[in-house]
């Protein structure tokens, strides 16, 4: 199955990265948000990443007016209904997906894929949410999604052979590699990532070192492109939160309990990079 149109649940930064990889991989892409001004944010992200690739000569002016020009604003979610593949990207809340997974399959065609870019949530249940749990799959990017090279793909308990080939097909046109992943929580790249950035929070939170000193420890001691504690700030603090909160629920066990401070950073609205502050200040 070719696809011709994606529609993409939520322009927040894995959202806007979906879009710019698919418009640049020639598809149609119509992009929905809870707002017209989360939506135009979106957009004007991706625009500035792709002057970027301009001024670097990765990419000619020409391409990305191409590029640009195959983005469309859906400030409904009934925009969508033309779409051959929706990948939703919305903020990390099982009822948010559950509901989102709900209308998305009364409002498209029977036929179309409905993929979550979920870091941690049940495909399974999200599929339950809808008619044609065959149809759903995670499909999961990571951050930042024009740079980086892997998709997970989990198939829920009932998610098609069909469903994942076409899955498996559209990463593929958009640069990415596949990784296959059970459905179980945090799949493979977050049930390790995040108890290691969790982990390097306890290190803060015991006094063990500064921000700068966790970071270049694990930057120069263990060859890791960036620290742990900068890479959450990269993530996002409430999506980290809520990837331990998953882990902690789905697997029981104590080892994923959210290090205290994370929850405390996330009360006190320092997010991360998107809000300015998090381990390290980014000029608020
Ligand atoms: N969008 C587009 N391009 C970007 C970018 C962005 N947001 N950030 C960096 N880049 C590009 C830069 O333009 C640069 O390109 P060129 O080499 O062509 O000039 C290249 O990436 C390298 O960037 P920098 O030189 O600025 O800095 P760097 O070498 O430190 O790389 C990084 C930045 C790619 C983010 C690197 O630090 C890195 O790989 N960090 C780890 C990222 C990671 O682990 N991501 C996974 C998070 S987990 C996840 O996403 C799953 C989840 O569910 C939470």
């Amino acid at each position: 199955m070719e696809i011709n149109k994606l529609g993409i649940v939520g322009a927040g930064q894995m959202g806007a990265g979906i879009a710019q990889v698919a418009a640049s991989a020639g598809i149609d892409v119509w992009i929905n948000d809870i707002s017209d001004e989360l939506i135009a944010k979106g957009i004007s992200k991706i625009t500035k990443s792709l002057e970027k690739l301009v001024s670097k000569k990765k990419i000619t002016k020409d391409d990305a007016e191409g590029i640009a020009s195959r983005l469309h604003k859906a400030p409904g979610l009934g925009d969508l209904a033309e779409a051959d593949f929706v990948v939703e990207a919305a903020t990390e809340r099982e009822d948010l997906k559950l509901m989102l997974f709900d209308k998305l399959s009364k409002i498209t065609d029977d036929n179309t894929i409905l993929a979550s870019n979920t870091s941690s949530i049940s495909i399974t249940r999200i599929g339950s949410a809808t008619q044609r749990p065959d149809k759903v799959i995670g499909m999961h990017f990571m951050n930042p999604v024009p740079v980086m090279k892997l998709v997970e793909i989990i198939r829920g308990l009932t998610t098609s052979e069909a469903t994942t080939q076409t899955t498996v097909a559209l990463a593929e046109r958009l640069g990415k590699t596949c990784a296959y992943s059970k459905d179980l929580p945090g799949f493979i790249v977050n049930r390790i990532l995040m108890p290691m950035i969790n982990e390097a929070i306890y290190a803060l939170y015991e006094g063990i070192g500064k921000p700068e000193d966790i970071d270049t420890g694990m930057k120069l001691g263990a060859n890791q492109p960036m620290g742990p504690l900068a890479l959450a700030d990269l993530i996002g603090l409430d999506t980290c939160l809520a990837i331990m909160e998953v882990l902690h629920r789905g697997l029981g066990d104590s080892k994923y309990r959210p290090c205290p401070l994370l929850r405390q950073y996330v009360d006190s609205g320092r997010l991360g990079r998107k809000t300015g502050r998090g381990f390290h200040n980014y000029g608020e």
